[in-house]
């Protein structure tokens, strides 16, 4: 089971939780209570559909992770950043999160 850890830049907690192979980031940050949004985004979002980018984080490393998606390529992210919604975890990764105003 890969190992996630997410750092929210915002509040500077750390959480770390294990999640299976290939699980969706948002959807397992939630369940371990791990807080990827910035303020009122965590209200204000488009629930996991790729549409908002308010769940916009930095991955450690990506060779981890799926690659670039539809969404990532519309909402023109940066290399290092990543959906949070769009993200599948296929090894141990670090997340910058809480970094969408
Ligand atoms: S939650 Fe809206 S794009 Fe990820």
């Amino acid at each position: 089971m890969p190992k996630i850890k997410v750092i929210n830049t915002e509040t500077d907690e750390t959480f770390e939780f294990k999640a299976g192979y290939g699980a969706n980031l948002r959807q397992a940050a939630l369940y371990n209570d791990a807080e990827v949004y910035k303020g009122l985004n965590k209200f204000l979002n488009c629930r996991g559909t790729g549409l908002c980018a308010k769940c916009v984080v930095e991955v450690e490393p990506m060779e981890n992770v799926n690659g670039r998606t539809f969404f990532e390529k519309i909402h023109k992210l940066e290399d290092h950043q990543k959906l949070g919604c769009r993200i599948k975890v296929y090894g141990d990764i670090t997340v910058k999160a809480a970094i969408a105003d």
